[in-house]
């Protein structure tokens, strides 16, 4: 479980994050949702040290962050995998070195099982025959599930993924999310996601924190999405095609009641 308390971001005297309290559950896909430039990828590099915040907290499983100490810090991170935007994978590096990339650099393994480590988390995004190609030869779906092998490699206790499916066709972000739900599940980590997906929301939004200009505006599961009176969350969600047509046979029943 991931806390934020109070949580405040400026950048000279403009504020992008103004005291965010919210609670990031373990063992689900949490979600952070909000219009373009809302303050969800400055919230993101808050919590996992990208960025100080100006004032306030975050517990990872009641242990704060913002106080620790630069070496704590170093082993926090370890227990944390990230997705940022783009897949931001080594071009020069094969699939496979890439998976491996972080038990090079933070683990104790020998060589064959780094191989076998990866290969293993190369398998779980379905990618068995994908190691020796690189980058630039497989298609941007699969760059991301390549990320999404190398964030868990280490065996992360807390994932983050900023946009995950930017760029990518519907089909393809579908299975994107449902490997994220997956993996978050069988792992039972703290994942949190950055998205203005609506289909995201409706497929994987078990805990929906609704950022609007810095401040928390709203937080529930894909079913009180569903439900909302809030004019600010409607409007976000409205503007989607998918959900309009969710909510008129929503509002369609209960006439019918
Ligand atoms: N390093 C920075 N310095 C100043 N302003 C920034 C910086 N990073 C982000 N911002 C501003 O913070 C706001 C939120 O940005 P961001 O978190 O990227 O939004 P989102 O990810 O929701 O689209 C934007 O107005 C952006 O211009
Ligand atoms: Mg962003």
């Amino acid at each position: 479980m991931i806390e934020v308390r109070q949580l405040t971001k400026s950048f000279e005297d403009k504020i992008v994050l103004n005291k965010i309290d919210a609670v990031f559950e373990t063992g689900k896909t949490n979600l952070i949702i909000g219009q373009s430039g809302s303050g969800k990828t400055v919230l993101m590099k808050n919590l996992v040290g990208l960025l100080e915040p100006t004032s306030g907290d975050v517990l990872y499983d009641g242990r704060n962050f913002v106080t620790m100490s630069k070496k704590e810090k170093v082993h926090m991170r370890r227990e944390m995998g990230m997705i940022f935007q783009g897949a931001a994978l080594f071009d020069s590096l094969s699939v496979l070195e890439n998976v491996m990339f972080p038990l090079d650099m933070f683990s104790n393994m020998n060589y064959n099982e780094r191989v076998k480590r990866a290969e293993d988390c190369l398998a779980r995004v379905n990618l068995v025959d994908a190691g020796n190609k690189y980058p630039g030869e497989i298609s941007g779906g699969m760059q991301k599930r390549v990320a999404i092998a190398r964030a868990i490699v280490l065996n992360p206790k807390y994932l983050f993924c900023d946009e995950p499916n930017s760029g990518l066709d519907p089909k393809t972000s579908l299975v994107i999310d449902e490997l994220l739900s997956g993996i978050t599940k069988e792992f039972n980590m703290t994942t949190i996601i950055n998205t203005h997906d609506m289909n995201s929301v409706m497929g994987i939004g078990e805990n929906i924190c609704f950022i609007y200009k810095g401040r928390k505006e709203w937080q529930g599961t894909k079913d009180d999405v569903i439900s909302s009176t809030n004019k600010k969350l409607n409007d976000l969600v409205f503007a989607s095609d998918l959900f309009r047509k969710v909510k008129e046979v929503e509002m369609e029943e209960e006439r019918n009641q």
